[in-house]
């Protein structure tokens, strides 16, 4: 009897390449909870065919009012997660998270493309016609040196004033039952913007789109909001192209939470408009 044949060198190459692109095709999505779906919604949206794993960490939410290194070891934790998945694109829903986070993941998983995301002050200085705007986002988000840096690189020639938004997240993730908390810290915050000037509000924070109609109400017409769900989604659908075409025509999206799967299934079905099943896991 002969032995097999061992392939050729560039026939193992070739297939290295194969399943290497096939198993990238999972983008892992996260945030500390249901904010990150309006990325999860435009990710689909422009990729229907790549599968899609989105992890609410909502046991350890909310990370906007909390230390920094709560938020570094947290992202930390569900990453690695992702990662034991087959998730090689990760995308970070979390103004948080990628504001204390993005380089410490970056290094601790070379092989991985993430994709975070930021408030969008570019777009904002670059649409107001009065050089004015406001950033609402979490006190942690502000607080970082990435934000700071955001403001000096895109907004030189702007007023930007900073909205630090404690406990909104935390109201929006109580879904219904958090609406009465929501719009008494909606009136609250956005009762000071009328008298600055602005022309343009950006929601720093991935959880404020939920509640974009009843900002817009405070504000009135004229003020324009700004959310950087789309572009987000634009840059891993960039990144994801190339392997695309090895994903499963029958894509899943399957969500996962550290929180209440109920609460996390009823947001994404107002959110995302269908049902899914939620898995609980603890990491
Ligand atoms: N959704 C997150 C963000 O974009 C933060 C929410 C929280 O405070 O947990 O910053």
């Amino acid at each position: 009897m002969t032995s097999p044949t061992p392939l050729p060198a560039t026939l193992r190459a070739a297939r290295a390449a194969r399943n290497a692109s096939a198993s990238s095709s999972l983008i892992g999505v996260f945030d500390s909870g249901v904010g990150g779906l309006s990325v999860l919604r435009a990710l689909h949206r422009q990729l229907p065919q790549a599968p899609l794993l989105y992890v609410a960490d909502a046991g350890h939410a909310p990370y906007g009012d909390r230390d920094p290194a709560h938020v570094q070891q947290r992202s930390e934790r569900v990453v690695d997660h992702l990662v034991d998945q087959g998730a090689r694109v990760v995308v970070i829903a979390c103004n948080t998270a990628t504001a204390w986070a993005v380089d410490g993941v970056r290094t601790r998983h070379p092989g991985v493309a993430f994709v975070g995301v930021e408030p969008g002050v570019k777009p904002a200085a670059l649409a107001s016609a009065r050089r004015s705007i406001a950033v609402m986002a979490t006190p942690s988000t502000l607080a970082s040196e990435r934000y700071a840096d955001l403001v000096r690189r895109h907004a030189p020639d702007c007023q930007v004033h900073p909205v630090p938004c404690n406990g909104l997240a935390a109201a929006i993730e109580r879904g219904e039952a958090g609406l009465a908390e929501v719009d008494r810290l909606l009136d609250l915050y956005c009762a000071p913007l009328a008298s600055l000037g602005i022309d343009t509000v950006v929601l720093g924070c991935t959880h404020y789109p939920f509640v974009a109609e009843r900002i817009a109400a405070r504000l009135g017409p004229g003020i324009r909001l700004l959310d950087t769900a789309d572009a987000v989604a634009r840059r891993a659908v960039d990144l994801l192209a190339p392997s695309a075409e090895h994903a499963d025509a029958a894509a899943t999206v399957e969500l996962q939470t550290t929180g209440d799967p109920d609460l996390l299934a009823r947001m994404a079905l107002s959110g995302l408009g269908r049902t899914l099943p939620v898995q609980r896991i603890q990491i």
